[in-house]
């Protein structure tokens, strides 16, 4: 990055800490064909029920944004964390208002558990390819990670088994499991009953807790999805979900549940005055009125834009990448070739207007995850979807030479 000379002297004032992420650039807008991060449908945005609810509910609880915490204490609103409770019944946990805490995001919830167990050197497990914020969080930590292996059906508890054996033979106890066990981000599977089991099995054999991250939990596509970690063994988990993914992202409010002692830990370290009170009312309203037939309606409509997304796909790669079918949310999961770097497509497809997560990101290990990308669906319309997926194998014909046909016509100009 360039700076023009008053900002070049202006950054000369100052020592920044060490261990910073680099800075971001000034926001340039949004690329036209979007694939990046977990953004939501605007078209399903409840834009009139929200209105209504946030009518109603400032009309009721106004009075009390005058007190620090609306005067309830610092878990949050409590219609909300009643709302969120009932939610997460419906997920098999035996949870009532005082189990919850209300963060700004569940990246909040990451950063709270993160701050009360996790020190420079200390080793943490993750999932071998897993969201890339946690990542970035326990390696600012100055965490040592640990990538747990994933198959199609999720975790591999068996190898995570021999895993945890090894780090008990070095003397090595880990922080934590973190595992985003239904719909995982990236690879969008659902970690079947008998793992989950296996999995709480494993976590109080080696007394390493597990960090359940249910951010995609309610875009299952089937009926029915296996209970919350957190349902089989209370005692053992530390649980973080979000309104992001199924209400909206930039409303920021996430939650953390957890047993009593580790919930009041997490709250001294949350000084932070309170997770912002008027979304708490407007979303614990709304969650008491039109959110369960808001989730279903977004499941139907997710579904649909992943079916336009996967024809494109296949359309235009043809047989060159492999798709990982999610079971749920907002990501596709690609593999290519395996000696090729899906971060050489970076600036061609910018070029053409299309951005996309690259596997290194997402991955514990980077040089293992250099062939895999990462595609939401969530944001661009159908026409976008196909529109950018051309776009993208046209820009990886100019960078690779493959897909050499694109809807079943062949692409003339060979690098
Ligand atoms: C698995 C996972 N956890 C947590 C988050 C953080 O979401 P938020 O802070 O918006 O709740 C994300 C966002 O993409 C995610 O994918």
């Amino acid at each position: 990055m360039t700076m023009n000379k008053p900002l070049e002297q202006a950054m000369h004032n100052f020592s920044f800490a060490r261990g910073l992420p680099a800075p971001l650039p000034r926001f340039v807008g949004m690329p036209r064909y979007n694939f990046v991060g977990g953004h939501n449908d605007p078209d399903r945005i409840p834009v009139d029920d929200l209105a209504d609810a946030a009518a109603r509910a400032l009309r009721t609880h106004a009075r009390q944004l005058a007190i620090y915490n609306l005067g309830t204490g610092p878990l949050g609103f409590e219609d909300l964390r009643d709302g969120i409770a009932l939610r997460l019944r419906g997920r098999g946990m035996n949870v009532d208002r005082e189990r919850v805490l209300v963060t700004s995001g569940s990246g909040q919830g990451l950063d709270l558990v993160n701050a009360a167990l996790v020190e420079p050197g200390d080793t943490v497990i993750l999932e071998e390819f897993t969201y890339s914020g946690a990542l970035s969080k326990a390696r600012r930590l100055g965490a040592r990670i640990a990538g747990a292996p994933l198959d199609s059906r999720g975790l591999d508890v068996y190898r995570l088994g021999q895993m945890l054996d090894e780090m008990t033979r070095q003397g090595v106890r880990p922080k934590y499991i973190y595992t985003i066990p239904t719909v995982q981000n990236p690879t969008g599977s659902i970690l079947p009953a008998e793992r989950r089991h296996r999995l709480v099995e494993l976590a109080r054999h080696y007394r390493v807790p597990i960090f359940e991250d249910e951010c995609y939990a309610e875009l299952g596509f089937a009926a029915e999805t296996p209970p919350a970690l957190a349902a089989l063994a209370p005692e053992s988990v530390i649980h973080i979900g979000s309104l992001s993914k199924t209400l909206a992202p930039a409303i920021r409010l996430g939650y953390v549940v957890a047993e009593p002692a580790v919930l009041n830990q997490l709250v001294a370290l949350k000084n932070d005055g309170g997770t912002g009170a008027i979304d708490q009312m407007v979303a614990a309203e709304y969650l008491a009125t039109g959110y369960p037939g808001h989730v279903d309606d977004l499941i139907a409509a997710l579904r649909r834009k992943l079916a336009v997304m996967t024809e494109a796909i296949e359309r235009e790669f043809g047989t060159t990448v492999d798709i990982v079918r999610p079971e749920g949310g907002i990501f596709v999961w690609l593999r290519f070739p395996a000696d090729f770097d899906v971060r050489r497509l970076i600036g061609p497809a910018a070029a053409r207007g299309v951005v996309f997560n690259p596997g290194p990101e997402w991955a514990c290990d980077p040089e293992r995850a250099k062939n895999l990308m990462r595609l939401c669906f969530a944001l661009p319309g159908e026409d976008d979807i196909r529109a950018g997926v051309a776009e993208l194998a046209a820009a990886c014909h100019e960078v690779a030479g493959f897909p050499q046909r694109s809807a079943n016509v062949a692409r003339s100009v060979q690098p």
